[in-house]
């Protein structure tokens, strides 16, 4: 009888690892591995028994190759079978069982910012007043973030303004006044307008003051407004949003684009008025919260509305510095730091 060849073999073999890893998939339960193990493992006509059989046909100088691959083959048998036997055997997984008393488990959902939140409660001051709510770009032109307003190039006023310039013409706005004009050159009086939004500033970080910060605009144009106007819906608004107790006062300032100006300061609600040493106000017992004034007739004739006819007035309150006391935070910066221990306490809902 010829020796059977090794290469031949060899398929065989890699036949019955075939064999062996289709039929383990289908095997569910120890019955179907009991058989299995019969199959090829059985003393008498398993399937590795026959192999050993054929073992004696090889010539002597290639048995022990054969050998081997037939050992390698029984040894990858056991595995598998002990893999299945261990699977089959453990214990099955508790079903989970779901308690219908207990509380559900709370996912935070996340929430406004409190910048945001406190721009809402002020824009819905105004809304209440007949005001609508406008916006305008970040990135402004020279023109309308100055010029328009009145500062001429080289007007010292714009010392207090210095901001980020992309080019000569485009900057990031130091104020959202520039959105006034942008709704004035599209609409005619009456008009009554809020302008929220981000203004930039070159100014050092402090408990105060941010290079970048928010702004509410306001604007009111039509005939026959005075400053008594001015002077009656701030004081409404800011009573409406600190409580009826609240002092308020006017100092007369500058800015290039009223006629005349105030400031309006309330009264530190950091310290009370009551701490020389205090921060926020530097003893003095008042913060600036806004500026405004009357729209300078010369702002009105940029934007050919008649100055004969329409008078106006307009104001710009920092959001984020008010909603510092509003809230009783005596640093601006904790608003931007992200943390989310700090942001999470306004979320009431
Ligand atoms: N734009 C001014 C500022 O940023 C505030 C202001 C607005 C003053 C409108 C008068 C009228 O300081």
């Amino acid at each position: 009888m010829p020796s059977p060849n090794l290469r031949t073999f060899q398929n065989t073999i890699d036949a019955f690892k075939t064999k062996l890893a289709e039929q383990s998939a289908q095997i569910h339960d120890l019955k179907a591995l009991d058989e299995l193990r019969h199959q090829f493992l059985s003393r008498k006509r398993g399937f590795v028994t026959i192999l050993i059989e054929e073992l004696k046909a090889f010539a002597p100088g290639e048995k022990p190759a054969a050998g081997q691959l037939v050992n390698a083959l029984k040894n990858e048998i056991q595995e598998t079978l002990a893999g299945l036997e261990a699977r089959l055997k453990a214990p099955a997984k508790p079903k989970r069982e779901i308690d219908l008393t207990l509380p559900g488990e709370k996912r935070y959902r996340g929430a406004p910012h409190p910048i945001r939140l406190f721009q809402r409660e002020i824009e819905d001051i105004f809304l209440s007043m007949g005001f609508s709510v406008e916006d305008g770009p970040e990135i402004e032109t020279d023109y309308y973030n100055f010029e328009a307003l009145n500062f001429p190039l080289h007007h010292p006023a714009r010392d207090d303004w210095d901001t980020l310039y992309i080019t000569d013409k485009l900057l990031l706005r130091t104020h959202t006044s520039p959105v006034q004009i942008r709704v004035m050159e599209k609409q005619k009086p009456p008009i009554r307008i809020v302008i929220p939004g981000k203004v930039f500033r070159r100014d050092v970080p402090d408990p105060t003051h941010l290079p970048m910060f928010f702004q509410l605009e306001g604007l009111v144009v039509d005939e026959g407004i005075t400053f008594a106007h001015l002077k009656g819906t701030l004081e409404f608004f800011l009573k409406r949003l600190f409580g009826d107790k609240i002092k308020i006062r006017f100092r007369p300032s500058f800015f290039p684009f009223t006629e005349p100006s105030a400031e309006v300061d309330i009264e530190c609600l950091a310290c009370g008025a009551k701490d020389p040493e205090c921060r926020i106000c530097g003893g003095t017992g008042w913060k600036e919260i806004l500026g405004s004034g009357m729209v300078d007739p010369q702002v009105f004739k940029n934007v050919n509305i008649d100055p004969e006819k329409y008078s106006g007035w307009a104001f710009g309150l920092g959001i984020d510095r008010t909603a510092m006391f509003a809230y009783g935070i005596s640093d601006m910066r904790y608003f931007f730091e992200n943390d989310l221990r700090f942001i999470r306490q306004f979320d009431l809902k």
